[in-house]
């Protein structure tokens, strides 16, 4: 069947909105953006995709985090800056405990629509449409935000390119130095009051470092050290806006479809059908595309959504999001892993350790514990490693602010501590020092993995 950039319009769709009350403002809007420049390039968005398939081989990690929701509200250049600096520190620390690049991933710059689990939200009696992001409706509890506005697409496309110039500025402009970044993460190793556990691979990290330095490699003689690659993300939920964002590659004489709205974009656990819109749509366009797997998806159907979206088996064109929870990661990824690798697919195997892993305190919020978390990612580690499949990375809802929204980590947050500092648009995000954390102790668990596999290796020699 040929596609088309709109040719998931005459599938079904779920989680988009069909409630705008003035469909030609909508189409306006759509038209404008799609008059709009792209957000990202073709030869970026195949440098990720390359990168990617050096995590398929095994040959290189991958940290994706940031925001559950990017909102108007909270959105400021400290924000921003701060997210960056926290994923830059985990990508340090992580790439000494795979001893492989990290290839940097951020869930910014687009991460603004969400699929909700129920279309109605009810309080005091009083039904309205449920939240669904920023670029479609407003927070506040009145008939007139819950009502999905698209002048919120120009916003949010706005708020992408500003938030992408921000950081392509830090990224390449000499603040993200290795030499910075270090100097970052040793300031939160005195700050943790856990931070004495964390000093040993600090130490270690700065030997490196150290010893770089005295054999001349340094920020000044290499200046990709001065650099970092990062690359954007979000789920492709709001298929209009993708559409106006879609291009012909016209510069390479590809002639191929590209969503220049991310660098890459996933599917979510919600809108995987293999006959909908929201594969329909991805299958067309050359992005690295995610899908996240989760309780309910079989075998068989995933091995057909793989042969929809990735038919010629292009390394680093897909990345299978694992989100089944730390009790259910066993039982759930064994038998995917199993049947991927049985049937000689090429994916990267990443860990979502946060929507498996959500529960609500008596006092109404939505939260995640911290030794959760690393209890799925460490379960992921083992299940594909004992399957002989990679685990190629990790996916975080994470922000650089202070914020209290997962419980426990070293600050010890508490149920009652949540309303103090919760801020979330959508779902609880680790906060900087809970994502740094949460680094190190992943870090120190592929360390071990290495070292056990070394050990076996010796016994075996
Ligand atoms: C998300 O990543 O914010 C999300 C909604 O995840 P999932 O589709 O896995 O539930
Ligand atoms: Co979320």
């Amino acid at each position: 069947m040929t596609w088309t950039p709109n040719s998931w319009r005459d599938r079904p769709a779920k989680h988009i909105p069909e409630d705008y009350p003035d469909l030609d403002a909508l189409a306006a809007a759509e038209a404008r953006l799609a008059e709009s420049p792209p957000l990202v390039f073709a030869g970026e968005v195949d440098r990720l995709k390359q990168r990617l398939g050096q995590v398929a081989a095994g040959e290189a990690f991958l940290l994706q985090g940031g925001d559950c929701a990017e909102s108007f509200k909270e959105f400021s250049a400290d924000n921003i800056r701060d997210t960056l600096r926290v994923l830059l520190q985990m990508a340090v620390v992580l790439t000494y405990g795979a001893s492989k690049p990290v290839v940097k991933v951020g869930r910014l710059a687009g991460q603004f629509g969400k699929p909700r689990s129920s279309p109605v939200e009810t309080i005091d009696g009083v039904t309205l449409p449920s939240y669904r992001g920023d670029n479609i409706n407003g927070m506040d509890f009145t008939p007139e935000a819950r009502m999905p506005d698209p002048d919120r697409l120009i916003r949010s496309y706005a708020q992408s390119a500003s938030t992408l110039n921000l950081v392509r500025a830090f990224s390449q402009g000499g603040y993200a130095s290795l030499d910075n970044v270090h100097k970052w993460m040793l300031g939160f190793v005195d700050r943790s009051p856990l931070g004495e556990k964390y000093a040993a691979m600090a130490d270690k990290i700065t030997d490196a470092l150290d010893f770089m330095k005295a054999c001349g490699v340094t920020p000044q003689s290499v200046p990709q050290m001065a650099q970092v690659e990062v690359y954007t993300s979000h789920e492709a939920l709001l298929l209009g806006y993708e559409q106006a964002l879609t291009r012909r590659d016209e510069a390479s004489g590809s002639g191929k479809w590209y969503d220049t709205s991310a660098h890459m974009l996933w599917i979510g656990h919600r809108t995987r059908q293999v006959d909908h819109a929201h594969v329909e749509f991805c299958r067309g366009v050359q992005n690295p595309i995610g899908m996240k797997c989760g309780p309910g998806l079989e075998v068989d159907e995933l091995l057909r959504i793989l042969d929809v979206l990735n038919p010629e088996d292009e390394a680093g064109r897909i990345t299978l999001i694992s989100r089944f929870g730390a009790e259910g990661v066993e039982e759930g990824l064994a038998p995917l892993a199993r049947a991927v690798k049985a049937s000689g697919r090429t994916v990267v195997w990443s860990c979502d350790p946060m929507h498996g892993n959500t529960l609500k305190t008596e006092s109404g919020f939505k939260t995640r514990p911290v030794d959760h978390i690393l209890t799925e990612v460490r379960g992921f580690i083992d299940v594909l490693n004992a399957e002989g499949c990679v685990p190629g990375g990790v996916h975080f809802e994470m922000t650089g602010q202070n914020v209290t929204e997962c419980i426990g980590g070293a600050q010890a947050i508490s149920e009652s501590d949540l309303s103090s500092r919760y801020h979330t648009h959508c779902d609880p995000r680790l906060n900087g020092e809970q994502a740094l954390e949460l680094a190190f102790l992943i870090a120190e668990k592929l360390v071990a993995v290495k070292e056990a596999a070394g050990s076996d290796f010796r016994k075996a020699g």
